[in-house]
C-alpha cells in the first residue's frame, strides 16, 4: 500500500492534500463553532492539514458593511469550455475577527490528530511589521502549527482606495495582494513575522506578481526567513458584461460589474508557472500548491512540479467535500499503479524537465503528423487554420499532409476533436532548415 505521509516544514502530515483557506459566506459565522466544525469534518475526510479563514487584527465587524458575497459561474462554448467562478465582496466584511479566530485555532489544535496541521491564515495590518509580528505571534500562542501570511487576497486590492493609495506609495490597512506585490514593503514585514514566531512561517503569493519578478520576490522572502511559499491566491479580474443587456454586469440581483477575483481551472497555469519558476530558480524553499487544482490528477501534476502539499479550494465549492475523498483515493491508487511507495518518490520529479526556451531541443524535423482515417470525421478543423501543411479541400475524402511543410508542431493533434491525429517519429525536411535540399 502506498504511503501518503509527508513531511512539510518539519511537520509530519498524514497526507499531502489539505483544504485551502476559506472565509465563510456569512460574516456572522466567521470563526463560529459551525465553521470550526466544518474544518474538523474535513479532517475526518482524511486531509493532512486545514487552514483557518483569514484572521485580522480587528475585533468589530464594520457596521456599514452587511454580510455578503456574490458568485458568478462563467463558461464558454465548446471547444474552449474554460469554466470558472468569479467572486466579489468587500473584504473587510468577511475577515475573521481576532478573538473568534484565535478561539478557532485553539479548538482545532485541541481536537485534530497530531498529524493534521492547523495553519493560521493571517491578514495583518497593512505595511506595519510590528503589527504583523504581534498578530502572528498570537496565532502561534493559540496553537497554530504553521503561520501563512495572506499577503495576496485580491479583494482589498480591488477598491478605488487601494488604487489611489498604491499610486501614492502607501498601503491601506488590509492591503491584500498590494502588499504581496510590493517587495520593498513586504520583505521587512515577513522578516518581522519570522523573527517573532518559532513555528514555520509561509507567504501566500498573489498571481499579480508575474514571471520573472516572482523569482526575485521569492528569493527575498526566503532570505527574510520564510520556510515556505504557498499560492497562488486568486487573480483580480472583471466579469464579462452582459452583451444582451447593454453591458451591465451579470451578477445575481445587481447591475454593477465589480472588480472581482477569478477562481478555478484558469488559475492552475498561474500556479504551475510559480511552482516551475520557483522550483527551478529558488529550489531550497518549500512549496504548497494552491490555485486551480480541481481534479485529482492536478494534485500529482503540482507535486511533480515541486509542491510538497496541495490544497483544494473552489474545486470543493463545485464538487463538494467528496472531492477530498476522490483525490485521496486517486492518489493512493495512482501510486500503487505507478510503483511509487511514498510521495517523496515523485515530488519534484518534473522539475528537471523544465527549461528556458533557449535550452530546448525542439526536434521539429523528427516528428510528423499522421491521420487515422478510421477516426477522422473530415470536420475540416485542422485544415482550416494557420497550418499550411494540411488540406481537406483538395481531397474531400481524406486529410492530406504535405510533409514538406509539416514541422511536427502538434497543433492539429491538439485541436482534433476525434483524437484522429498522431505524431509519429519520422525524419522529414523542415521549411527553412532543409526544404531546399529536399
Ligand atoms: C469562498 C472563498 C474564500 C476564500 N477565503 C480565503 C481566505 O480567507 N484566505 C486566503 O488566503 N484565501 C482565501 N481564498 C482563496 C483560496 O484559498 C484560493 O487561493 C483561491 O480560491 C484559488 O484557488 P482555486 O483556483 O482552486 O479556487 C478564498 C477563496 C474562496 C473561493
Ligand atoms: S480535426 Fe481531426 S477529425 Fe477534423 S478533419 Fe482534422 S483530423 Fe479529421
Ligand atoms: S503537426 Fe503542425 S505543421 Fe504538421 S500538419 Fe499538424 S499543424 Fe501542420
Amino acid at each position: 500500500m502506498a504511503e501518503l505521509k509527508v513531511k512539510f516544514v518539519g511537520k509530519d502530515l498524514r497526507s499531502p492534500i489539505g483544504v485551502a483557506s476559506h472565509a465563510v459566506l456569512n460574516q456572522g459565522l466567521s470563526g463560529a463553532k459551525e465553521e470550526t466544525d466544518q474544518l474538523k469534518m474535513y479532517a475526518d475526510y482524511g486531509v493532512g492539514f486545514v487552514h483557518t479563514p483569514f484572521i485580522c487584527s480587528e475585533e468589530e465587524h464594520p457596521k456599514d458593511a452587511p454580510p455578503g458575497w456574490k458568485f458568478q459561474h462563467v463558461r464558454s462554448r465548446e471547444p474552449f469550455r474554460m469554466e470558472g467562478l468569479l467572486v466579489a465582496t468587500e473584504a473587510r466584511r468577511i475577515m475573521c475577527r481576532l478573538n473568534a479566530g484565535l478561539a478557532m485555532i485553539e479548538s482545532l489544535r485541541e481536537t485534530l490528530p497530531d498529524d493534521v496541521a492547523v495553519i493560521a491564515n493571517m491578514i495583518g495590518p497593512g505595511a506595519d511589521p510590528q503589527g504583523w509580528a504581534e498578530l502572528c505571534h498570537m496565532a502561534e500562542d493559540a496553537g497554530a502549527d504553521i503561520i501563512e501570511m495572506n499577503v495576496s487576497c485580491p479583494l482589498p486590492a480591488a477598491t478605488a482606495k487601494a488604487v489611489s493609495s498604491y499610486s501614492e506609495g502607501e498601503l491601506s490597512d488590509a492591503a491584500g495582494s498590494l502588499l504581496g506585490d510590493s517587495p520593498q514593503i513586504l520583505l521587512p514585514v515577513v522578516k518581522a513575522v519570522t523573527e517573532s514566531c518559532s513555528v514555520p512561517v509561509g507567504v501566500k503569493l498573489t498571481p499579480e506578481t508575474g514571471f520573472p519578478r516572482v523569482v526575485g520576490l521569492v528569493e527575498g522572502i526566503k532570505n527574510a526567513g520564510a520556510a515556505f511559499i504557498s499560492g497562488i491566491n486568486a487573480p483580480i479580474t472583471v466579469g464579462p458584461p452582459d452583451i444582451y443587456k447593454g453591458g451591465k454586469g451579470k451578477w445575481v440581483g445587481m447591475q454593477e460589474n465589480p472588480i472581482c477575483a477569478a477562481l478555478g481551472p484558469w488559475d492552475r497555469y498561474l500556479l504551475y508557472r510559480n511552482l516551475g519558476a520557483i522550483s527551478l530558480f529558488v529550489p531550497d524553499i518549500k512549496l504548497a500548491g494552491i490555485g486551480g487544482l480541481v481534479e485529482p490528477e492536478h494534485i500529482i501534476e503540482a507535486m511533480m512540479l515541486g509542491a510538497r502539499v496541495c490544497e483544494l479550494s473552489s474545486g470543493l465549492l463545485w464538487k463538494g467535500t467528496g472531492l477530498i475523498k476522490e483525490c485521496l483515493e486517486f492518489l493512493g491508487d495512482y501510486m500503487d499503479r505507478q510503483g511509487y511507495q511514498k510521495v517523496e518518490d515523485f515530488i519534484g520529479i518534473g522539475v528537471k524537465y523544465i527549461k528556458p526556451v533557449e535550452e530546448i531541443d525542439w526536434r521539429q524535423e523528427d516528428f510528423i503528423a499522421t491521420v487515422d482515417d478510421r477516426l477522422c470525421t473530415r470536420c475540416g478543423r485542422c485544415a482550416n487554420n494557420i497550418c499550411l501543411a494540411r488540406t481537406l479541400a483538395e481531397n474531400p475524402l481524406r486529410i492530406v499532409i504535405d510533409s514538406r511543410y509539416c514541422i511536427g508542431c502538434g497543433l492539429c493533434q491538439s485541436i482534433c476533436p476525434e483524437n484522429a491525429v498522431s505524431m509519429v517519429e519520422q525524419k522529414h525536411p523542415v521549411v527553412g532548415i532543409s526544404l531546399d535540399n529536399a
